[in-house]
Formats: structure tokens, C-alpha cells, sequence
């Protein structure tokens, strides 16, 4: 038996349901904040990634050599590829550009619970404004859609690189040095950290206010201990979302994100119930078009992890109402099979979800198998309603059956079934 790859899932179709279920719900939030959706290739050169994303997610990128000797790499994220795409194509469009994508995401990694080879980013970048009120409006689409996703315990850290990053330059450490010292600040090894802020010449004094400020979280004021321009600018980020009546986000100057090319706010969001996985979020502002051949433009934006959040909903008990099938019609002889085609045919022209007996099975057994699919009416095409021109509809969950003319049947089922269920994936928010 051929398995599939490690670190990589099939889905169900109740998976694929709840999948698409979120999804649209995630795109109706972008839209409502004016986003648009793009799309880009899978693959890409590698050196779109290798530019500044930073050692980690070169390390674990899935690149080869194709039949022309390029190097190619599967897509670990969105953000390069989005960016290289505005560069090539959408610098004309006006200002701010908003956009989202949705799509699958390539890292090698140790797979285990919440981490995949292969997973899916449904993510956001605002392009050519460079304020406090971009970052805000950002945070603010990523923190509306995780409420409307009806996820309940999360918590969302913002905080600014440039607080850490003008502490590094002042001390001296030369821009190289940086991105590994801030990788393992990022993961808080400070064991690890700590030599290497030795080794690039910071003073013991420095390196301790450094560890501080990566464990500085809290209520705005927090601020007020590291004064300068990130945190006057950061200060400004947290009015706006106040004023957009964001509350449940605090600062974290621990914030340091995984990819190197951050340069100004950066935040995250974790969601406690999923242990060692727990971040559900990441994102923050950067310039990274001037590395593909455009001008030096803002941005900011941010990616959750899609099948997190699936999975932390689940972990909460969150339950997706389920899309059953609206009708299930039985042609009870070959001779009525035609029939049963014809109304099946009538019920999907009106956005009736319709299903039809496709095995030639018996009544018995096609009424197990309307239950087994939670079919909420089944129609019986029978030989003496036939020659009346009706049907005979039957109620699944209450027995109950009424003989139907057949041109009233789509009125009545229409009547009788809650469209409203297919569809919906139920956030409780
Ligand atoms: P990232 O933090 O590397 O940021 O990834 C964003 C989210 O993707 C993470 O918070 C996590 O939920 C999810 N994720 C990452 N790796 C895996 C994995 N192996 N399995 C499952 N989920 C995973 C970025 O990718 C940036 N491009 C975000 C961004 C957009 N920054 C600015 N704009």
C-alpha cells in the first residue's frame, strides 16, 4: 500500500466541509475591510526565499533542481511571493493595496501535532501606508477573524522589533550577527542567546536589559520603561485599536517572529489549548520590495495558520453543524426511474441540495441509506401516486408523510426545509 508523504493529510469530506466552512467565513471578514483576494504559483525560484526570510525557513524549504537546472522551492509562506508579484504587476494599483490569499504552505519539519509539511495560510498584507492606523487595521482584520472563527481562548502579543534591534546596533552588534541572536530570542533559549551576545562584544549590563525587554508584556504602560520612537509608535497602534474597540491584545516586546524581515511592529497570537503549537498567528511590518527590484514601499500584514485554528476549535469542543442533504428521492420501480430524475433535476435547478438513488436498491434499503446521509425529507416516487401525478414526501425525523401533487413539490419542500443550514459553519460570534 502506497501511505502518503509524512507530514501531510487527506481530508474528509466532514473535514473538508468545516475546512471551506472557515474559509469563507475568513474571506467575508477580509472583504468587509476592503481586501481583495490574490493568488500566486506553489512553487517559486528559491531565491525568493533565501533573500530574507531568514536561516530557519531556508533550512526546512523543499527545494530542487527542475529539468532546466533551476533552482525551485515549494512556497514556505505567502508574504515574498505576494510582495514579488506586486512588484512585477500591481504597483499601479492605488494605495493602500489590501490583499489576502489563502493557500498551502511547504516547511520540512519535524512533523507531530499542529505542525505539518504541508499546511495551509490564510494571510493579509496592506502595501504603501506607513502608519500607525496600517498595523492597527491589520491586527484588527487578524483579531476579527479569529472572533467570527468562534475560537474563545487566544491572546494576542504585539510588540515592536525596533525596540531590540536599536538595542543590538547600539551595542555595537553588526547587522549579520543580528538575525542569529534574534532567532534564539525569539524561542527564549537565552542560555544559547547569551554567548552570542557575549561573543559579538555586548556588555553583561546590555545583555540582562535584552533578556528584560524580551520578557516585557502587559498593558500599554509597560512602554513607558523603554522610551524612543518604537515605542511611541507602538503607543499609537494600541490607540487605534482601542479606538476600533480591540481590547484583548497586550504588549510584548518578546515578540521577535521566526522570518528575518521584520522591521518594524510584529505580533502574534496563540491559542493555549494547543500546548507546544500554539501560535495560531504571526505577522508584522516590513520592506521587502526594494529586494525584488521596486521602490522601498510599507507593508504589514499577517498569516494564521489555518489548520490551527481548525484544530484549537476542535480542542474547544466547537462543534460545526454538520450540511446534510436536504432530499432523497426513491423511485420505488425502474419504470418510475425517469420520474425520479425529473424531479430530482426540478429540486437542484432550485438550490434544493437533491440526492437520488444511484444502486437500484430496495425501499428499505434506500431509506437506511437516506438516514445514514441525513437526508431531512425523502420522496417516494410510487407507481399509484404516479398515475395521480403526485409523490409521496416523507419527513425523516418525524415519520410523518403527505402525499404531494408534483408541481407543488418544490414549493412545499421549499417550505419545509431550513436552506439556511447548508452552508453555515456556526461561529458563535
Ligand atoms: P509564520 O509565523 O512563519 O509567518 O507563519 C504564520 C502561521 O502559520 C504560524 O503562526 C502558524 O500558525 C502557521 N504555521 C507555520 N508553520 C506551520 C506548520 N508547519 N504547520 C502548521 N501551521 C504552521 C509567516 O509565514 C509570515 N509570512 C506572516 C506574515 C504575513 N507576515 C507579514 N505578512
Amino acid at each position: 500500500m502506497i501511505q502518503r508523504p509524512r507530514g501531510t493529510r487527506d481530508f474528509t469530506p466532514q473535514e473538508m466541509e468545516k475546512r471551506r466552512c472557515l474559509e469563507e467565513t475568513f474571506r467575508h471578514v477580509a472583504a468587509l475591510q476592503g481586501f481583495r483576494e490574490i493568488s500566486t504559483p506553489i512553487f517559486e525560484h528559491t531565491e525568493l526565499f533565501t533573500i530574507k526570510s531568514g536561516p530557519n525557513v531556508v533550512e526546512e524549504m523543499y527545494a530542487f533542481e527542475d529539468k532546466g537546472g533551476r533552482s525551485i522551492s515549494l512556497r514556505p509562506e505567502l508574504t515574498a511571493p505576494a510582495m514579488r508579484f506586486f512588484v512585477t504587476d500591481l504597483t499601479n494599483y492605488p494605495r493602500p493595496l489590501k490583499l489576502f490569499y489563502f493557500g498551502q504552505c511547504f516547511r520540512y519539519e519535524r512533523p507531530q501535532s499542529g505542525r505539518y509539511r504541508e499546511f495551509y495560510q490564510f494571510g493579509a498584507e496592506l502595501i504603501g501606508a506607513p502608519n500607525p492606523e496600517s498595523d492597527a487595521e491589520v491586527i484588527g482584520l487578524a483579531a476579527s477573524m479569529l472572533k467570527r472563527s468562534g475560537l474563545q481562548n487566544y491572546l494576542i502579543r504585539v510588540g515592536h522589533i525596533g525596540v531590540l534591534r536599536s538595542k543590538l546596533q547600539a551595542a555595537g552588534v553588526v547587522q549579520e550577527k543580528a538575525p542569529a541572536i534574534l532567532q534564539k530570542l525569539d524561542k527564549k533559549i537565552y542560555d544559547e542567546a547569551r554567548p552570542m551576545m557575549e561573543a559579538a562584544g555586548m556588555s553583561p549590563g546590555v545583555i540582562e536589559e535584552i533578556v528584560r525587554i524580551t520578557q516585557t508584556t502587559g498593558a500599554i504602560a509597560v512602554l513607558d520603561d523603554f522610551p524612543g520612537p518604537a515605542s511611541d509608535y507602538l503607543r499609537e497602534v494600541f490607540n487605534v485599536l482601542q479606538a476600533y474597540g480591540f481590547t484583548n491584545v497586550q504588549v510584548d516586546l518578546g515578540v521577535v517572529r521566526g522570518l528575518d524581515y521584520y522591521s518594524g511592529i510584529v505580533f502574534e497570537v496563540d491559542a493555549p489549548v494547543l500546548g507546544a503549537e500554539k501560535q495560531i498567528c504571526g505577522g508584522g511590518s516590513y520592506t521587502l520590495t526594494e529586494l525584488f527590484g521596486g521602490e522601498r514601499v510599507f507593508s504589514t500584514g499577517f498569516a494564521i495558520g489555518f489548520d490551527r485554528i481548525l484544530l484549537a476549535l476542535e480542542r474547544e469542543g466547537f462543534k460545526a453543524p454538520e450540511s446534510p442533504i436536504s432530499v432523497y428521492v426513491i423511485p420505488v420501480s425502474d419504470a418510475l426511474r425517469p420520474l425520479a430524475f425529473e424531479l430530482t433535476a426540478a429540486l437542484r435547478a432550485e438550490d434544493i441540495s437533491t440526492d437520488v438513488d444511484l444502486m437500484r436498491r430496495s425501499m428499505g434499503k434506500n431509506l437506511k441509506y437516506a438516514d445514514a446521509v441525513r437526508a431531512q425529507l425523502v420522496v417516494i416516487v410510487g407507481e399509484k401516486e404516479a398515475s395521480q401525478g403526485a409523490v409521496t414526501l416523507r419527513d425523516l425525523s418525524t415519520g410523518e408523510q403527505v402525499l404531494v401533487k408534483k408541481e407543488e413539490l418544490v414549493g412545499t419542500i421549499k417550505r419545509r426545509i431550513d436552506i439556511g443550514v447548508r452552508g453555515r459553519c456556526g461561529g458563535k460570534n
